[in-house]
């Protein structure tokens, strides 16, 4: 009963632990003059992450889903300095204190300002941000640099999930506080060409197939030895 409890508790554990960090997997896209394209990208004043800022500690407005909006509210910001085709890792955790559905997605600059759903939840988000959130953690880098860059867009979309009997707090979630980060996916294995999910494969085969070898000799050996032993106790019946 008591193990059976602890099993328990471990997965539990496990699943809460787990519920804190959601992250999404994308390639830096081909780079970009900014100033060129859209100007009004840096009007925007969005918090940013970059290699020499990859941690951005916040605080992101939460929503209990609605009709209108089923995965809450949405925030922005911006991934500048990416390298071009290489894999990133945007992740983001949270408290097991504010539970929170998360969806994280990232968008070219050209996709964005194309799809007019989205210019919509940018720029709203922008205005609001600018009026209500500015805090002095997120780090505000200008996107009005002369060269060329990677750059892509992030749009979070967060949900409260918890219930409470206090009306005020179920029409209007506390922000909660968060850590975004941005970090490139490393892959040591044959130069990228392996994706990493499926080394842990590719380790397992290796070591059963060495493995497998080292027995069949050995089999081998001793299928080989018990055939060329001579018969010294012939059989009593
Ligand atoms: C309801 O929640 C709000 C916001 O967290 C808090 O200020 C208020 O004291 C709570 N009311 C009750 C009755 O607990």
């Amino acid at each position: 009963m008591r193990v059976l409890a602890g099993l328990l508790c471990t997965v539990t554990l496990a699943c809460t632990v787990k519920a804190n960090v959601e992250k999404t997997v994308f390639r830096g896209p081909g780079d970009l003059l900014l100033p060129h394209v859209h100007p009004r990208l840096d009007a925007l004043r969005l918090g940013s992450l970059s290699h020499a800022h990859p941690v951005l500690p916040t605080q992101l407005p939460a929503h209990f889903p609605s009709r209108a909006a089923p995965r809450g509210l949405e925030s922005w910001y911006l991934l500048q300095r990416l390298e071009a085709a290489r894999r990133y890792e945007v992740r983001i955790c949270w408290p097991a204190t504010q539970p929170t559905d998360f969806w994280l997605d990232t968008f070219t600059v050209r996709d964005v300002f194309d799809t007019p759903g989205l210019v919509k939840s940018l720029t709203q988000y922008s205005e609001h941000h600018q009026q209500f959130h500015l805090s002095e953690s997120e780090h505000y880098e200008p996107a009005q640099s002369a060269t060329a860059q990677s750059v892509l867009l992030l749009r979070i979309q967060a949900a409260a999930s918890y219930y409470s009997t206090n009306r005020t707090l179920m029409e209007h979630p506390e922000p909660v506080d968060v850590d975004i980060t941005n970090a490139p996916v490393l892959d040591p294995f044959l130069l990228n060409i392996l994706p990493q999910s499926l080394a842990p494969f590719a380790a397992y085969f290796t070591v059963v197939a060495i493995g497998a070898w080292f027995l069949s000799g050995y089999i081998f050996h001793w299928i080989d030895s018990v055939a060329s032993e001579p018969l010294l106790k012939p059989h009593s019946d």
